[in-house]
């Protein structure tokens, strides 16, 4: 036991970025997105055991009550403390009028069975038709109306949204906000307003979609970037995406191949099903590529994006 508590203990151990309030955040961070739900509790918990700290969950993803017992294990049985931990949750586009946040945010606390969330990010910059949790949880992407296809948009506003946000950190149920999905125009836009800057933005990042000025610009903001999807279509492949299915393996890649799959100073959060695959994705942060290796690796880009609500839906181009 002492073992696993020195080698996990807290951020001190972890490769760690600053987040421009001055929170430390691990750079590399476990996804729970697509883990089945039955799965959760035991993966969470194997992945602290194996010295992941940061977890990046979401009411979307639809299983945060159980990875919250993952956690409640963990520190039950004294691998860490919450402090040691980072804990990720997202706002869902039903829930961005003023009055909506807080009692979401409340609620997914309390799935988590925590009292405080480490970021909190506004998941899309998307202002959808509330619906009530009662009535369908998580609430996903259509209305339940008539047909249950239709996806019906709020009048709520990114400034309402990011305000009620803000006043989620000065009553200390997060300690830091930030954003993903969005494109500069909408960060520039935030940025005239905020009162509590972004920390962070999570974005699609991979070598098929290298979103250079828009890292740029962020990173020039202070904003740190998480990369998502870090292995390309391969998150897509298993959800059996028509894009993603017929797109070349980035493993396969003789450029990929030869180096790595992350580069850079930018934050990574991978999810994995497996063990092994934990342990390997782990020690991500443990090797610098040089800029030989970053400049082949960039050269495969080619603005292939494979979570975009235009190729889900038809609808909502929110990336054009
Ligand atoms: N903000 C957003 O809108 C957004 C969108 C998408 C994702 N995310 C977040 O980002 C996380 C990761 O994204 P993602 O799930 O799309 O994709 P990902 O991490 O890029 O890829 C996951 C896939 O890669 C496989 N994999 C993992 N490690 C591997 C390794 N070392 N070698 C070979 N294959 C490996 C996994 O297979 P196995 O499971 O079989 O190992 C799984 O099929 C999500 O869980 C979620 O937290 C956020």
């Amino acid at each position: 036991m002492s073992k696993i508590l020195s080698a996990t203990n807290g951020h001190k151990n972890l490769s760690t970025l600053t987040l421009n309030n001055g929170k430390p955040m691990p750079l590399v961070g476990h996804g729970l997105w697509k883990i089945p739900n039955e799965n959760v509790a035991d993966h969470v918990y194997n992945a602290i055991k194996a010295g992941y700290r940061l977890f990046d969950g979401a009411c979307d993803y639809g299983n945060e009550v159980e990875a919250g017992q993952g956690v409640t294990r963990a520190i039950a049985d004294g691998l860490v403390q919450r402090s040691d931990l980072f804990i990720v949750s997202k706002l869902w586009n039903t829930f961005h009028e003023k009055d909506r946040v807080e009692p979401i945010c409340r609620k997914q606390l309390s799935d988590w069975g925590l009292e405080y969330f480490d970021l909190y990010i506004m998941h899309f910059p998307i202002a959808m038709k509330y619906v009530d949790p009662k009535i369908r949880y998580p609430p996903g992407w259509f209305d339940s109306g008539i047909d249950g296809t239709q996806i019906i948009q709020s009048s709520a506003t990114i400034r309402d949204t990011w305000e009620a946000m803000e006043s989620l950190v000065e009553k200390n149920l997060v300690k830091s906000i930030g954003t993903s999905n969005f494109n500069c125009a909408s960060i520039m836009d935030l940025l005239r307003y905020a009162i509590v800057r972004p920390a962070t933005l999570q974005i699609e990042y991979h070598p098929y979609l290298v979103q250079q000025a828009l890292v740029d610009y962020a990173q020039s903001e202070g904003i740190t970037v998480t990369a998502y999807s870090s292995f390309g279509l391969q998150g897509y492949v298993e959800m059996d995406l028509e894009h993603a299915v017929k797109t070349p393996h980035l493993f396969q890649n003789e450029t990929v191949r030869k180096v790595a799959e992350v580069h850079g100073r930018v934050a990574v959060i991978p999810k994995s099903d497996s063990e092994s695959m934990l342990k390997k994705n782990l020690h991500a942060r443990s090797f610098d590529l040089t800029e030989d290796e970053i400049k082949s690796i960039s050269a495969l880009n080619c603005g292939l994006r494979f979570n975009d609500p235009l190729v889900y839906f038809g609808c909502l181009p929110i990336f054009a």
